[in-house]
């Protein structure tokens, strides 16, 4: 073992989303996913093994964590234990920076710091494929999170090839990609992402249709981003995350994760941006809240728009973001 460091992991939006398990034992998802790591929001960690506590303890911005939480911690640790050969238990102290305003699940950041933490202070040296198939036994999102950038998550078809890695993106792209989060409600949602995917993979008539979707939206997506084709790069976001949610409306009973006023500012935008020729697309995870896609110069007038149709959301711009990175304990 070695003297702990913080690890900091930054949180990520999907442009393909993942949706759906293949394999829930090893988390191998449905389908390839492709996502943007953000600045702004991100979760520090310390991991230190030690033998003089009984079994792992979690502490979230000093709050101590029990129960499900808890347990997806001890399931990175564990795997982390027997790489490393030991079996102490693991106190595990985090810190989100991830404004619940920003309306983004902080599982990504969280689960990547954990895993890039527990490894370092096991005295595991991984590299990130590795890491990121760790941080995956936490949460799938998290599998995308110890890169920055444009990230990729290869499916797989077991352990060892389900992980994810940077893709190419053209330099202008990536400097001026900008994320503009809009939240309409910060309540946990009614129907975790675990339990949404479930549900939509095991019932959902459009399940199938989804997964072929995703795949072939990926596809189109990578050439678009070596040749920083933003119009065709929101395209294909938008419209991938909207096959997303129709496979919940098929499922069985039918779900949305959608207010009334999300589809008000999907809507609101799309009618806004043909008539207006201004380059913002729409995304939407597993809760109400939209996050869209811009270039930098288009921001202010976005944040007009919305200041003018949606007076009571709150909302947070950020960019691309980096990978993994590590500071000493103490400071
Ligand atoms: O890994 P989870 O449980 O955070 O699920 C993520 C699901 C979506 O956010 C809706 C899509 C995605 O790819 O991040």
């Amino acid at each position: 073992m070695t003297a702990p460091q913080w690890a900091r992991a930054h949180t990520n939006i999907a442009l393909i989303k993942y949706w759906g398990k293949k394999d829930a034992q090893l988390m191998l998802p449905a389908n390839d996913s492709l996502s943007l790591t953000l600045a702004d929001f991100y979760t520090d960690t310390l991991v230190r093994f030690t033998d003089s506590i009984a079994t792992d303890q979690f502490a979230l911005d000093q709050q101590p964590i029990t129960g499900q939480p808890l347990a997806k911690v001890t399931r990175v640790l564990d795997q982390v234990r027997q790489l490393a050969g030991i079996t102490a238990p693991a106190v595990v102290t985090s810190r989100n920076h991830v404004p619940t305003a920003a309306g983004l699940a902080s599982s990504a950041s969280g689960m990547a710091a954990l895993a890039a933490a527990a490894a370092q202070a096991a005295g595991l040296t991984l590299d990130h494929p590795a890491l990121s198939r760790l941080a995956r036994l936490g949460s799938g999102s998290a599998t995308r999170s110890i890169d920055g950038g444009f990230v990729r998550w290869f499916a797989g078809h077991n352990d060892a090839t389900s992980y994810a890695a940077p893709v190419p993106a053209a330099p202008p792209l990536l400097a001026d990609i900008r994320v503009v989060a809009v939240v309409f409600s910060d309540q946990p949602k009614a129907i975790g992402s675990t339990a949404g995917m479930a549900r939509t993979a095991a019932t959902s008539s459009y399940f199938p249709a989804w997964t072929q979707r995703a795949a072939a939206d990926l596809h189109r997506l990578l050439p678009a981003l070596n040749a920083g084709d933003f119009v065709q790069v929101g395209q294909i976001a938008e419209g991938n995350a909207l096959a997303m949610h129709a496979a919940t409306w098929a499922a069985d009973p039918p779900f949305t994760y959608f207010l009334p006023a999300t589809l008000a500012l999907v809507q609101g935008i799309q009618v806004w941006r043909q008539s207006q020729g201004v380059p913002v697309y729409a995304t939407v995870d597993a809760g109400p809240n939209v996050k869209l896609l811009t270039r930098a110069p288009h921001v202010a007038a976005v944040q007009r728009w919305l200041a003018a149709h949606f007076p009571t959301a709150q909302v947070v711009v950020t960019q691309a973001g980096p990978g993994i990175s590590y500071y000493p304990a103490g400071k």
